[in-house]
């Protein structure tokens, strides 16, 4: 196995820092712009994507990075950075403490390296393929709840979701079995919440690789599944995400899929 032990001490480093700034910024007034009509970007997004960018630049100069506000920095290297600078916008501007910095290293496409840190309760979560999952230092492990009627599960609804409906059908079918269905508003923490064993399972049609980059490494790390509605091993370049312990991932992706 690698040691990639040096990639996650600094990935580490500068979600603490970018946390620091996320949340000195939580408690300013935040100025607000509209991508779409209900998606929003504040000046912390992209204070926090040029702070981590800087950061990882300059430990790895050789490195290709993206990220959700269009960067692209990408020349065909060896190592990915693919980071979401502040997950749980909408949170954010609503002062709903749940958002966190999600960074997560690719290594010739495959995930090797993830962290992500919600600066308002200091949780740490990181892993690194093959050297397991830990939060705050803790080893993670997934749950071990067999079945979707005695599971906690968590979901999201993408932006476009007044054109598109899209998850509705899904979100109706998988409250209807499970034991509850949670939306948190950070793709990045529920996956993380699935790790820790406090979802037993995750899903979302919509995802972007900066959402599901260093959540897919931890999920993997502590020991559950993480694929498509497919159920092929994740691409995080694919939109259908599907996080879970392992033991109720056939029924979730069942009942995903019901035509
Ligand atoms: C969003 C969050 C949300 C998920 C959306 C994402 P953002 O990311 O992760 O939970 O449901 O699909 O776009 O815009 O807050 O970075
Ligand atoms: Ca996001
Ligand atoms: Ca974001």
């Amino acid at each position: 196995m690698e040691n990639y032990r040096d990639f996650v001490k600094t990935a580490q480093e500068v979600a603490l820092e970018s946390g620091a700034l996320l949340k000195a910024n939580y408690f300013k007034m935040n100025e607000i712009q509209f991508k779409g009509e209900i998606n929003l970007v504040t000046e912390t997004d992209l204070a926090s994507q040029s702070l981590i960018h800087d950061r990882l630049a300059a430990a790895f100069p050789d490195h290709d990075f993206l990220a959700e506000e269009g960067l692209q920095d990408l020349r065909g290297a060896e190592f990915r950075w693919v980071f979401d600078p502040l997950d749980g916008t909408t949170n954010f501007a609503h002062k709903l403490p749940v958002f966190c910095v999600s960074i997560g290293l690719e290594r010739r496409g495959e995930l090797i390296c993830g962290v992500v840190f919600n600066p308002m309760n200091g949780e740490l979560f990181s892993a690194a393929a093959g050297g397991g999952a830990f939060l705050n230092g803790a080893p993670l492990r997934v749950s071990s709840i067999p079945d979707l009627g005695k599971s906690l599960v968590a979901t999201g609804f993408s932006y476009d979701i007044r054109e598109t409906h899209c998850n509705i059908a899904q979100h109706e079918r998988v409250i209807l079995r499970a034991q509850g269905v949670r939306r948190c508003g950070s793709a990045a923490l529920d996956l993380c919440s699935v790790a820790a064993g406090r979802f037993d399972g995750f899903w979302e049609l919509k995802l972007s690789p900066w959402d599901t980059a260093a959540g897919a490494v931890v999920v993997r790390e502590a020991g559950g599944r993480i694929t498509d509605f497919l159920n092929c091993p994740v691409n995080i370049y694919h939109p259908e995400v599907c996080a879970s312990n392992g033991l109720i991932h056939d029924e979730l992706l069942g009942i995903l899929t019901q035509t």
